[in-house]
């Protein structure tokens, strides 16, 4: 039985939460959306469309006949609650959102290809919540969708945000999916193996966007304004996982990962994937780029155990401040653009309905 006041308690802290680094609700200017043309690229959007509506994962995301879901799992720790509840409120934000542009989109296949993911997220956050009810946890979705302040976005930021999120998502899900495969003694607790299915649906999501981009090349693509955008906003998604990783490293540790060698693996992969729709990748892989990551790492660190030692917003505007110097370090590096390096295939096998056939994780790097 869950404690209707825990959850409110819960929902309510999670809402409150603006730090830099917590899970965001947006909107956007759908007007602007409106005056995007796609129509030149009807028959790729009618494919995706297709690939959204054939929906390979309509029975994956169902517990009833996995018998390992029937388990005790109050001694998980807390930082798996702590996982939970972030990746339960990434998924329902994408869901907010999505469902909101399928409403108010004119083009009628991206509306239902957006109403095909908003389904999608809805499916991922709900079957979450399922997992958060296993340790006597819940969200009110709800009232977390009226207690969160949402940010607007231009499309154009919206859509290379949403891009990477999704791409990073597919990378960080398959990341854990494969090193548990490899490493069962550390999965205790099934949701872990749905992670290769719904990854599935991550990279779809990404490649989606990823066309609206390519469909807007000229104006979102092009050009010194909008490469240095998708600098700055690539650097951003990559930072805000690094510090919001190194906060949840117990969590890694609790199922046998080192947080680094993980995020950096991700990392490394997202903007191998990007660079097809980009042209262009950040330099992760640059001895510097590392040094400086590691060096925001060390601030951060100091800066939570100061928070957490009572010390005042004054007390930690030099750390800030230095946190910027170091973004902008890494905003300055050189951009590459020779070939990426290759991303490994994910074999993924499904977990339920007694299927055993090997998919592939994702197209090859091109
Ligand atoms: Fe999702
Ligand atoms: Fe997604």
């Amino acid at each position: 039985m869950i404690a209707t006041e825990s959850v409110v308690q819960e929902t309510k802290a999670a809402a409150a939460d603006k730090s830099l680094i917590s899970p965001r609700f947006y909107v956007t200017d759908y007007k602007k959306m409106n005056a995007l043309r796609f129509d030149h690229m009807a028959d790729a959007f009618k494919a995706m469309h297709k690939r959204f509506a054939d929906d390979p994962n309509k029975h994956f995301f169902k517990r009833d006949d996995d018998p390992d879901f029937d388990q005790d799992f109050s001694h998980l720790p807390k930082s798996f609650k702590d996982f939970l509840i972030r990746g339960c409120i990434g998924e329902f934000s994408g869901a907010l959102l999505y469902k909101e542009i399928a409403d108010r989109i004119d083009d009628p296949i991206l509306s239902d290809t957006y109403r095909l993911m908003a389904r999608d997220e809805g499916r991922h956050s709900g079957f979450i919540r399922l997992a958060l009810r296993d340790i006597s946890a819940d969200l009110d979705l709800q009232l977390l969708q009226g207690e969160k302040e949402f940010v607007s976005m231009h499309p154009k930021l919206i859509l290379y945000t949403t891009y990477l999120s999704e791409v990073i998502g597919y990378f960080r899900y398959i990341n854990i999916y494969s090193h548990l495969e490899a490493h069962p003694e550390h999965r205790y607790h099934p949701i872990f193996k749905y992670f290769g299915g719904w990854c599935q649906d991550e990279l779809k999501h990404g490649d989606f966007i990823g066309l609206q981009l390519e469909a807007q090349k000229n104006l979102y693509l092009n050009g010194g304004v909008n490469r240095l955008l998708i600098r700055f906003f690539s650097l951003a998604v990559y930072v805000t996982m690094w510090l919001r990783d190194l906060k949840a490293q117990d969590f890694y540790a609790s199922i046998g990962l080192d947080w680094r060698a993980y995020d950096l693996k991700v990392i490394r992969e997202t903007n191998a994937y990007a660079q097809r729709v980009f042209g262009f990748r950040l330099d992760v892989d640059n001895p510097k780029f590392i040094r400086i990551l590691d060096r925001m790492a060390e601030r951060y660190a100091r800066m939570m155990e100061r928070e957490a030692a009572g010390a005042g917003k004054a007390a930690l505007v030099p750390i800030q401040m230095a946190l910027t110097a170091d973004y902008l370090r890494l905003f300055a590096m050189k951009v590459r653009t020779d070939a990426p390096p290759p991303i490994p295939d994910y074999p993924v096998t499904p977990v339920v309905k007694g299927l055993s056939v090997k998919q592939k994780g994702q197209p090859a790097t091109v």
